[in-house]
């Protein structure tokens, strides 16, 4: 079984990154900015966006972090956000979810300019995409195309089932693996006998936030598993939908390649939006 490491892949993207941006930065006169805005204390959120500023800083993308209280009102939010839309010099901006329950979150997203959307969630990315149209994509989905492609992992052809729908991953996802030629199915939770479909997997990405629906016994021969999930066990310690690191030598006869969880896709969500805010800053300096 070959192991898919996100955190080589990721350094990798982010060394490129880094000479690329250090380039341009002379060329150009000004680093890409990334505006990231946490709203709130919630504990993961907060580790994330701390990863994902040291991240940036590290590319040399200069990142301005704005880290609201969680009493912030959703018009404040919308001011902020009509700002940084009309700051010529800010190319990416980044509202971290889950918002407070005060706020709503379609709302808030609808207000990014599309064109600065450097998580790919509005919907005028999300319509480009699924009619096939150049888009900026949303980040964990990027990554895990950029996985397969880098353990050279044929797409076209294949039957990729995503257990999970969300905006953020599964249902991204599905027009991705789409627009590679894989043919896709989608399982979420009204899905009858989730385990038929996982049997017919060539390529399987779960990303439900719930270990032990998929088991291993329910894998086809030769699938290659990657793994979105980042769930905690009675014991605090961290587990995808399928596995953990610790459990891939169990998976050796079923699995052709696998992600590992922790250093699979984690990693990779970070990579993807740093390529994707430089995509965006190389886009706005060619306009010059
Ligand atoms: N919350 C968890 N993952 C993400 C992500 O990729 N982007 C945003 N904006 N919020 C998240």
């Amino acid at each position: 079984m070959e192991i898919i490491s996100g955190t080589a892949l990721a350094k990798q993207i982010r060394q490129k990154l880094a000479a690329e941006v250090s380039l341009l930065t002379c060329q150009h006169g000004r680093a890409p900015k990334l505006a990231i805005i946490l709203v709130g204390d919630h504990s993961a959120s907060m580790t994330y966006v701390n990863s994902k500023v040291k991240a940036a800083a590290e590319v040399g993308i200069q990142c301005e972090h704005i880290h609201l209280p969680e009493s912030t009102s959703q018009e404040e939010l919308l001011t902020l956000i009509r700002r940084l839309n009309a700051e010529p010099d800010t190319d990416g901006i980044l509202v971290q979810l889950p918002l407070p329950p005060h706020i709503n979150t379609d709302t808030v997203l609808l207000s990014i300019d599309p064109q600065k959307d450097v998580d790919g969630l509005h919907i005028v990315n999300v319509g480009k995409l699924a009619s096939g149209r150049k888009a900026i994509q949303a980040c964990t989905p990027r990554g895990v195309i950029s996985l397969l492609k880098s353990a050279h992992i044929t797409i076209a052809g294949k039957h990729a089932v995503i257990a999970g729908r969300s905006n953020l991953v599964g249902s991204p996802m599905a027009l991705l693996l789409l627009r590679e030629n894989a043919t896709v199915t989608v399982c979420h939770s009204q899905t009858q006998n989730i385990a038929a479909h996982v049997a017919q997997a060539d390529i399987l990405v779960t990303a439900m936030g719930k270990t032990g629906v998929i088991t291993p016994d329910m894998l086809k021969p030769g699938v290659v598993l990657i793994d979105v999930a980042m769930n905690y066990d009675d014991q605090g310690k961290l587990r995808g939908d399928v596995y953990t690191k610790d459990d891939l030598p169990l998976l050796e006869e079923k699995v052709a390649a696998a992600t590992p969880v922790p250093g699979g896709v984690g990693p990779m969500t970070i990579a993807s939006l740093l390529q994707n805010t430089v995509d965006i800053y190389k886009e706005n300096i060619s306009h010059c």
